[in-house]
């Protein structure tokens, strides 16, 4: 039965307490990373072009090495993940006005990276899984003239690729993809951010490497990369770049391609380069944890949570799940009795944006003209809003012990169990 809200008070006397670490506290930063970045700090030399001397310096550097973890020839960095997002589209050729498939599941950077490009978006419905709905796609791909999609792995969740490929290649749509949730994930085997033209990716504090802010552009092809580089404030200095591609390939791009100045510095690339090196010992850190905690919900009949496909490799940063049959005021206070006992759940659900929760339809500043062309598809997504409306989200931060999830996850368990017994005996604690 679909329980009530009821008092946030007295329930906790026969459970395991409260829970006292923080959400929001990532690991310190290795070592290395610090020592280089007091080398760095010591230079003076923070602007990634300060040290003629030094072709490579930590930018660069940096920038070889995610080419090489994603067996790319380019890579460029820059200063945030929502900035790469936006001279990605850019470089890909999005022009004022242009429609975009994009995920309606996905965060409000996205859709700001759309809106700073003057995209008209056509938001693409979600699955109980957290993917894109790929008929929805071709359905959108059919009834719109879109000829890119910003494929946005939502909190790391990827959908089928070998079919979404197979979508994008017979309708001639360009790919770009935000792979902010699933730096070190993979489908068959091939890594995020290898499957289309050009990919983004994230080094913000709760991302799976943190420079605090700071994002990563990543692609085969030269003339994005040139277009990309140039845009990404240059100042014509692209010979400094080492996973560049030739001189040659500039020249189109120089007299046509805005200075947007988002660059990384040496400082944040810096930090960067040792956590690039633990990225796949912690990833499979984060999916013990990850896997600990999704045991024990899954024992919840009320729980929703769907398998993960066996071709995905996941990095479990972050854990969703849904009470599909819960109204919204039942949640809502599931929610805060949750946070009262020291868990911080977020909910896709709120009425209005709260925190990192908004909504594809609380993004109301796109032009009208993206509503009147695809009513139906840009106005809502009946089965997103649907999805969404019980959906609940979890970090997943690797200062958690093992132990530490098990009892977040057993709190979590202990609350949902508490609220759908309340429902025979209605506050009646
Ligand atoms: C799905 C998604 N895409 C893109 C971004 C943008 O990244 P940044 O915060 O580095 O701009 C974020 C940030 O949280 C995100 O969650």
């Amino acid at each position: 039965m679909a329980p009530q809200a009821g008092s946030l008070v007295g329930h906790t006397d026969t459970m395991t307490g409260r829970f006292n670490k923080s959400f929001t506290q990532q690991e310190p930063i290795p070592e290395a990373a610090i020592e280089a970045a007091v080398a760095v700090l010591r230079s003076g030399q923070l602007h990634r072009y300060s040290d003629a001397s030094d072709s490579a310096g930590p930018t660069a550097l940096l920038e070889q090495r995610f080419a090489q973890y994603l067996d790319l020839p380019f890579a460029l960095a820059c200063a945030s993940g929502g900035y790469a997002l936006s001279i990605a589209l850019h470089a890909a050729g999005v022009e004022p006005g242009d429609q975009v498939l994009c995920n309606g599941f996905t965060l409000a950077p996205v859709a700001g990276a759309l809106h700073s490009v003057a995209a008209a978006p056509v938001w693409v419905e979600t699955t109980p899984g957290l993917t894109i709905d790929l008929d929805h796609l071709a359905h959108c791909i059919r009834t719109s003239e879109a000829r890119f999609l910003l494929l946005s792995c939502m909190r790391g969740h990827m959908p089928d690729m070998e079919r979404l490929l197979q979508i994008c290649d017979e309708q001639d749509i360009c790919l770009v993809e935000d792979c902010a949730h699933t730096l070190g994930a993979a489908w068959d085997g091939r890594r995020s951010g290898t499957f289309g033209s050009v990919a983004c990716f994230s080094t913000q504090s709760y991302k799976h490497i943190n420079s605090g802010e700071g994002g990563l552009l990543a692609t085969s092809d030269p003339d994005i990369m040139a277009k990309a580089i140039l845009y990404s404030g240059s100042y014509m200095l692209y010979d400094r770049h080492s996973a560049a591609p030739e001189p040659a390939a500039f020249e189109p791009y120089i007299y046509t391609t805005p200075n947007y100045s988002g660059r990384m510095d040496h400082l944040r690339a810096a930090v960067l380069l040792p956590q690039l090196e633990q990225l796949d010992a912690n990833i499979e850190r984060w999916n013990r944890r990850y896997r600990i905690i999704e045991a024990i919900l899954a024992s919840s009949s009320a729980v929703a949570l769907e398998p993960r496909s066996t071709r995905e490799f996941y990095v479990g940063s972050s854990i969703q799940f849904r009470l599909p049959t819960w109204p919204a005021e039942a949640i809502a206070c599931f929610r805060d009795r949750c946070s009262l006992r020291g868990v911080v759940l977020k909910w896709f659900g709120e009425e209005r944006p709260r925190g990192y929760t908004s909504r594809y339809d609380h993004w109301q500043f796109f032009a009208p003209e993206s509503e009147t062309t695809h009513p139906s598809e840009a106005v809502l997504l009946p089965q997103t809003t649907e999805i969404l409306s019980t959906l609940l989200d979890m970090r997943i931060p690797l200062t958690f012990s093992e132990a530490d999830c098990e009892r977040v996850a057993t709190i979590i368990a202990e609350e949902i169990h508490l609220a759908t017994s309340a429902t025979e005996q209605p506050h009646g604690r």
